[in-house]
Parts: C-alpha cells; sequence; structure tokens
C-alpha cells in the first residue's frame, strides 16, 4: 500500500483559485444548493466522496474514475458497489465550473468544497478550504478494497487504521460522526441483528426497541437495498448521532462500537453533551483528511469520470 503524501502545506492554500477561476467557491456551493433542494439526501452521499477518495493514494479525484479496459477503478470496490452514489452530481458541478472556467479546478478540488458545503447546508460547521489538488491519472480498485473500512471494525481496529493517515482516535470519532447525514442500507446492518460475528444472534449493544424497529425494516432474508438513517435525524448535521450511540441506537457496528469501547467512549460521551466540540473536532479532521495528498503526477480533468492523458 502506499502511503507516500507530499506536504500539503507546501502545495494548497486557501484562495487557490482568486486569481483564475474567482467564482469557483460560489459555482460549487449554488450547485450543491440545487442538489439539496432536488434530492436531499444527495448530499451527504457527494460528503462521503472526501472519505473514500482521501484514503485511497490521497486526495485525487481516483474515486471518481470510471473502469476502463486496462483499468479496474474504485467505483465497484467492495465497499463502494450499490452504495456510493450522486456521482452526477460533481458531474454537474464540474460541468458548471469547465463553462465559467475551463481546465481550471480539479475534481479533487471539487469533492473538497462540496463535503464542507455539504456540512454547512445542513446546519453544521463551516471552515476554510485549502485547494490546489491535482486529479490522478489512475485509480485502484485494489487499493479501495483494502483500506476503507467495513462496519464490522470495531473501535480498536478503527482507531488502528485511521492512525496510519495520522488522525487521532477524537479525529476518528468527530469524523464517524458525519454518520449523522445521510444513509446506510439494511445491507449493512443484517449481520448485527440476526449473526453478529457467526454467533446465530443479534449484537447484544443494541438498545431493544431500537433493535425491534430495525428487525421490522429489515427483516432476515428481505430487500438488502432499503435504507434508514444512520441516526435520528439524518437530514440535519448536528450531534444526534452521538446522543443516538449513548441510547445505544446506533445503526452500524462501528458506530456502536466507538460507545462501547472505553477507548473512544469519553470522545462520543463529550460530542453527545456539547455539539460544539463536536463541530471544531470535524472540521479540523476534515481538513486533517483534506491535507492527505498523493505524490504520484497529476492533472486537471476535464472530465471527472476520465483521464485526459493515458496513464503511461
Ligand atoms: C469510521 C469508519 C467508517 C465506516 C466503517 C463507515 C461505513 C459506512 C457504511 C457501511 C455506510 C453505509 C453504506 C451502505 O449501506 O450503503 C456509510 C455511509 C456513509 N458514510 Fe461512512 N464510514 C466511516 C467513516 C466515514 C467518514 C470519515 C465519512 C465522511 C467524512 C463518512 C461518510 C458517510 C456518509 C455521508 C454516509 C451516507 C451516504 C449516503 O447516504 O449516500 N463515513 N459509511
Ligand atoms: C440491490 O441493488 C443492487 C445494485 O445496487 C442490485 O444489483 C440488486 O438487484 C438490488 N436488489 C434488489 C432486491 O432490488
Ligand atoms: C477488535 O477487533 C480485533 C480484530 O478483529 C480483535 O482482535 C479485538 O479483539 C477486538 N476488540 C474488542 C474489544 O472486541
Ligand atoms: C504522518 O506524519 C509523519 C510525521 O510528520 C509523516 O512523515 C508521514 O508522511 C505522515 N503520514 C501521512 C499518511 O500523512
Ligand atoms: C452466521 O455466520 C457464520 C459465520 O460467518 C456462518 O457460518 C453461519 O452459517 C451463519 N448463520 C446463519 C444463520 O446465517
Ligand atoms: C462547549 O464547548 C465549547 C468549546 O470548547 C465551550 O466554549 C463551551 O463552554 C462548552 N459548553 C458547555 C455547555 O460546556
Amino acid at each position: 500500500m502506499l502511503f507516500l503524501t507530499a506536504v500539503a502545506g507546501d502545495i494548497l492554500q486557501p484562495g487557490f483559485y482568486g486569481n483564475t477561476c474567482p467564482k469557483a467557491e460560489s459555482i460549487v456551493r449554488e450547485e450543491m444548493r440545487k442538489t439539496m433542494l432536488k434530492e436531499a439526501r444527495s448530499v451527504a452521499s457527494v460528503m462521503r466522496f472526501q472519505f473514500h477518495d482521501c484514503f485511497v493514494n490521497g486526495c485525487d479525484g481516483s474515486v471518481l474514475l470510471d473502469d476502463t479496459p486496462t483499468m479496474l477503478g474504485e467505483k465497484l470496490s467492495l465497499p463502494n458497489i450499490g452504495s456510493l452514489r450522486s456521482f452526477e452530481v460533481v458531474d454537474n458541478i464540474k460541468e458548471a465550473l469547465e463553462k465559467a472556467c475551463p481546465a481550471t479546478v480539479s475534481c479533487a478540488d471539487i469533492i473538497i468544497m462540496a463535503s464542507r458545503d455539504a456540512v454547512a447546508l445542513t446546519g453544521g460547521p463551516y471552515w476554510e478550504v485549502k485547494l490546489g489538488r491535482k486529479d490522478s491519472l489512475t485509480a485502484s480498485q485494489k487499493d479501495s478494497d483494502d483500506i476503507i473500512p467495513s462496519s464490522t471494525l470495531n473501535a480498536t481496529s478503527l482507531i488502528d487504521l485511521f492512525k496510519r493517515f495520522n488522525l487521532t482516535a477524537k479525529d476518528m470519532v468527530a469524523l464517524s460522526g458525519s454518520h449523522s447525514l445521510g444513509e446506510a442500507r439494511c445491507f449493512s446492518v443484517t449481520d448485527r441483528l440476526y449473526n453478529q460475528s457467526g454467533s446465530g444472534k443479534s449484537d447484544p449493544a443494541f438498545e431493544p426497541i431500537y433493535r425491534e424497529k430495525l428487525t421490522k425494516l429489515c427483516p432476515s432474508g428481505g430487500d438488502e437495498n432499503v435504507t434508514s438513517g444512520m441516526d435520528a435525524t439524518p437530514r440535519v448535521f448536528d450531534n444526534r448521532y452521538f446522543k443516538d450511540l449513548v441510547s445505544r441506537r446506533g445503526f452500524l457496528f462501528s458506530d456502536q462500537s466507538l460507545f462501547t469501547s472505553p477507548e473512544t467512549r469519553e470522545y462520543v460521551k463529550l460530542f453527545s453533551e456539547n455539539q460544539t466540540e463536536f463541530f471544531n473536532a470535524f472540521a479540523e479532521g476534515m481538513v486533517k483528511l483534506g491535507d492527505l495528498l498523493s505524490t504520484k503526477p497529476g492533472e486537471v480533468r476535464l472530465n471527472c469520470r476520465v483521464v485526459n492523458q493515458k496513464a503511461s
């Protein structure tokens, strides 16, 4: 696995497009605002791209590349297939930016700006984004398979994983708070409901009434594409996710394990009691996540789904 990263501070800067595309940030925000009115969930789906892009060889738009006859991309990796969505939102943003300032704003930066806006537009914090990333010439399905965590991981394993990216346990818990927005499939909870760790039983960490509700939504052998919010207010970016973990109404095993585990429980409690603490830690975590850069050669793609030039 590649963990080579350039020093973000040498490359990225706020207002990077100040001269070349002064309206870049306002164009992205306007597209995200329109998107949210059309389909509320899609802004969450777009925000998730920042995680699935930046953990796989840095924030380089690799997650957006379609497969080619010679390259298996990340869209169809096990954690992404049937789950990552709203690629067309990035296409629409790119189209608007290409009209305003051709061949200038990278797809990798679009993900970073759009993720910030998704959070701000749904009631969460706002932060300054550093820009100037380049788009990759390739993508790696294998790296996506190997790196993007499954919801069967517990807090200890998640701490270890995030540490490899210089992200602390506190960063990891705060970033998991992104599950305040969006939806997950029954597919992601059926083992927890009916066969936790191969036990043939449900996860004892469930609050019983919540479990009852989920077994109705996600019956054994039912349609695993049915979705649920991961907290009780999936359209609002707030600390309800952490309150739900405290009352053992977390959806994913990985979510609930943040409260089960003594290594992370105090952060869950802190964020559940003080939304400002959560918002500050979340913004800080997103900036650190956005600082993960690739050292491979890059370009500004004209279409986020395909490279301009052939990778050699
Ligand atoms: C800590 C480790 C994490 C794990 C194990 C994890 C796992 C998952 C899973 C299993 C789903 C539901 C997939 C489905 O059933 O289709 C999901 C959804 C989501 N994740 Fe994560 N995730 C993690 C961290 C993050 C981070 C760091 C972010 C963003 C910064 C993020 C953003 C999202 C969003 C917004 C959704 C909902 C997407 C939608 O509605 O389309 N996740 N995650
Ligand atoms: C669930 O979605 C996947 C692709 O996202 C599809 O292949 C499958 O047929 C769907 N299953 C049902 C029961 O609709
Ligand atoms: C967490 O998961 C790891 C890897 O599967 C396992 O070795 C460890 O025992 C688990 N920790 C707890 C507290 O369950
Ligand atoms: C983590 O920090 C160390 C020390 O500053 C640095 O050498 C390493 O490249 C960083 N790793 C990542 C993935 O950013
Ligand atoms: C539960 O999981 C275990 C291990 O993955 C598997 O062997 C077993 O068949 C499963 N049981 C049911 C009822 O699906
Ligand atoms: C919540 O956290 C913020 C930021 O650390 C702090 O200023 C504020 O006093 C805290 N609020 C409460 C009620 O503890």
